[in-house]
């Protein structure tokens, strides 16, 4: 079978994209108004995009419900400053509960009962209970569509500090058993680590990603 995209609705692209793209580390931004109101929301599409200088992507859509930005995008266009905080097997079900459509005043680190703590460099605070926090500095957005329901922009942004919990720091690499950490497939459907295998081949390629 093939499917032309342009014969297909943006809902039904949606779903083959995110079946297609499995699984997906989820970001969790945290960020802050120019009013000061706190804001924390998950992102799946999401991805590394170098280490010098390091740098990290999300893409947050359009809103459904009327084409509009999302309030994370206001935000850091607004201050230049985010937070994308890891997702582990224990934080699912908070962080669902940050992903519906709030207000732009609503706090979602109180909807969620999680716990802001201050970021040494930015403004928008980390989610204390997440065992990896990085601090971001906005590098470029991209705007991706003709702006209204289905389109999106890419948000690129600079980690400017990293906070690692003592116990997943293992001379310089993270303990991935013990990050534990929670992928998004499609749907309400989440996967945690599975059976790890390792490919040992001939040729070395250290800085693959
Ligand atoms: C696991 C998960 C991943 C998500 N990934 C994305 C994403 O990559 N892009 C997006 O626009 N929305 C994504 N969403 C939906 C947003 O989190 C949701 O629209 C949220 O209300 C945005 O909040 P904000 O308006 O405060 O920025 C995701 C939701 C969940 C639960």
């Amino acid at each position: 079978m093939f499917i032309d995209p342009k014969r297909a609705t943006y809902k039904e692209r949606y779903k083959l994209m995110t079946g297609s793209i499995v699984p997906r580390p989820i970001a969790f931004v945290s960020t802050i108004s120019s009013d000061g109101d706190l804001n924390l929301a998950p992102f799946s599409y999401f991805a590394a995009i170098c280490a010098e200088p390091p740098t990290l992507c999300f893409a947050p859509g359009r809103r459904s419900s009327d084409g509009e930005r999302k309030d994370t995008l206001i935000n850091i266009e607004a201050t230049g400053e985010f937070v994308v905080n890891t997702v582990t097997e224990g934080l699912g079900r908070a962080m669902v509960a940050t992903a519906a459509e709030y207000s732009a005043q609503r706090n979602e680190f109180e909807v969620a009962r999680l716990t802001p703590v201050p970021s040494h460099i930015v403004k928008p605070p980390r989610v204390k209970e997440s065992p990896i926090t990085m601090e971001c500095k906005l590098h470029q957005v991209i705007p991706i569509g003709s702006g209204g329901v289905g389109g999106g922009d890419l948000v690129i942004g600079e980690i400017v500090m990293f906070h690692i919990a003592d116990e997943l720091y293992d001379e310089g690499r993270i303990n991935i058993h013990k990050l534990k950490p929670l992928g998004r497939l499609a749907g309400a459907e989440y996967t945690t680590l599975g059976k790890i295998v390792s490919l040992q081949v001939d040729v070395q390629h250290p800085d693959n990603g």
